[in-house]
């Protein structure tokens, strides 16, 4: 089975079914997207960024998934620029995601966002622009400045007009719900072209993903692997969420068999899995060598079996609950806000 390195989204747009994720790859901070912590976070430095991109580029990489919220637009650009610069690669050839904040999200903002994440990434127009929440905010993320009025219906008014001013290829959406989806493609003169979701072998959004293909929206899992590195994001002040305890993808026992089978790393088995039913991984890494392996998963194939046993692995809650839209009346997660979950906030 010889996978198509490309999805073909409902537009026609093509995107890579392959990149490279890029949250705490951050270099810089925010007053205004987190201020509800009044932080300021570093998890790597301006230069293990753009090495990370280049590194990935060089390699085949063409989609980078980046967000305003992840404060690493910038060094991206850089690595962009430098790359341009360089002759080998041509803008054409890049496939660039990034995600309009919270606070911008009221069509009203949404293009002084855009501009923004295009001055800093040093570009005309992006190819995918997403939402990043489906929660519109004030200037600050705040419980008390949750904009009751502005529905995401509305936000996807103002992403078509995005769209249609050419300043991104495609749109999107992000950790919205399947209400949500059906108000909004029942509203849409654009269809929603992406979805980036949460998604790994133990948190596999069967019927999310059902939705979108209904739909003819691709998916984008985040956090394919589960997210490892998850436990050390850090806020300025100290401040560490707590996370779901569970199970590692990494660790599964199936995954472990077939990586030993095919003389291949868990991560590939894990990506893998994943591109083989047609949903398009962003793993993040920056570590070179980790960077270079994840894109090794085009030479081999799970069997049938091997699929199914993925498939039926017991699935357990979601890691990324959000906890900041905790209180917004489009808080997506709140019918599924149960007992077992009682997270201090954590964002992303
Ligand atoms: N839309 C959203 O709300 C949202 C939310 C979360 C994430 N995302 C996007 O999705 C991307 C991926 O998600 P993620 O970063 O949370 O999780 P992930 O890609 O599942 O995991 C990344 C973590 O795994 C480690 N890692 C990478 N390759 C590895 C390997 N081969 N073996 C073992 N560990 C490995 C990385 O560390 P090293 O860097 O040290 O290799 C990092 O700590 C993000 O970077 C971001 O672009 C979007």
């Amino acid at each position: 089975m010889t996978i198509s390195k490309l999805v073909t989204m409902s537009n026609g747009v093509k995107m890579p079914i392959f990149g490279l994720g890029t949250w705490q790859a951050s270099v810089v901070t925010s007053e205004l997207y987190c201020s509800t912590f009044n932080n300021t976070f570093f998890q790597s430095s301006k230069e293990s960024v753009i090495s990370s991109v280049k590194t990935a580029l060089n390699d085949g990489y063409r989609l980078i998934d980046t967000a305003a919220a992840y404060f690493n637009e910038e060094a991206i650009g850089e690595a962009l620029a430098e790359t341009f610069k360089e002759g080998k690669i041509k803008r054409e050839d890049i496939f660039i995601t990034t995600k309009c904040p919270p606070t911008f999200l009221h069509p009203q903002k949404q293009e002084e966002a855009i501009s923004s994440s295009l001055s800093k990434l040093k570009l005309d127009y992006v190819d995918l622009y997403l939402a990043h929440f489906p929660c519109a905010y004030g200037d600050e993320l705040k419980p008390e400045k949750a904009l009751h009025d502005c529905k995401p219906e509305d936000i996807w008014k103002g992403f078509e007009n995005l769209y249609e001013k050419k300043l991104t290829r495609s749109i999107g959406i992000s950790n919205f719900n399947i209400e949500q989806i059906h108000r909004i493609s029942k509203s849409a003169k654009i269809p929603i072209h992406n979805h980036q979701l949460e998604l790994h072998l133990y948190f596999q959004q069967d019927d999310v993903v059902e939705v979108c293909k209904k739909y003819g929206i691709t998916v984008t899992a985040y956090a394919p692997l589960g997210s490892p590195g998850r436990t050390s994001y850090k806020l300025s002040n100290g401040f560490q969420p707590k996370w779901p305890v569970g199970p590692e993808p990494l660790e599964n026992p199936v995954v472990q068999y077939l990586a030993k089978k095919y003389s291949k790393t868990p991560a590939q088995i894990l990506l893998r899995y994943l591109i083989q039913k047609g949903i398009s991984v962003i793993p993040k890494s920056t570590n070179a060598k980790r960077i270079i392996e994840n894109h090794q998963i085009f030479d081999f194939e799970l069997d049938e079996n091997e699929m199914r046993n993925l498939y039926n692995v017991t699935q357990q809650p979601r890691l990324f609950w959000q906890d900041f839209l905790i209180g917004h009346p489009e808080d997506p997660y709140k019918e599924e806000r149960g007992k077992q979950h009682k997270n201090p906030l954590h964002l992303i």
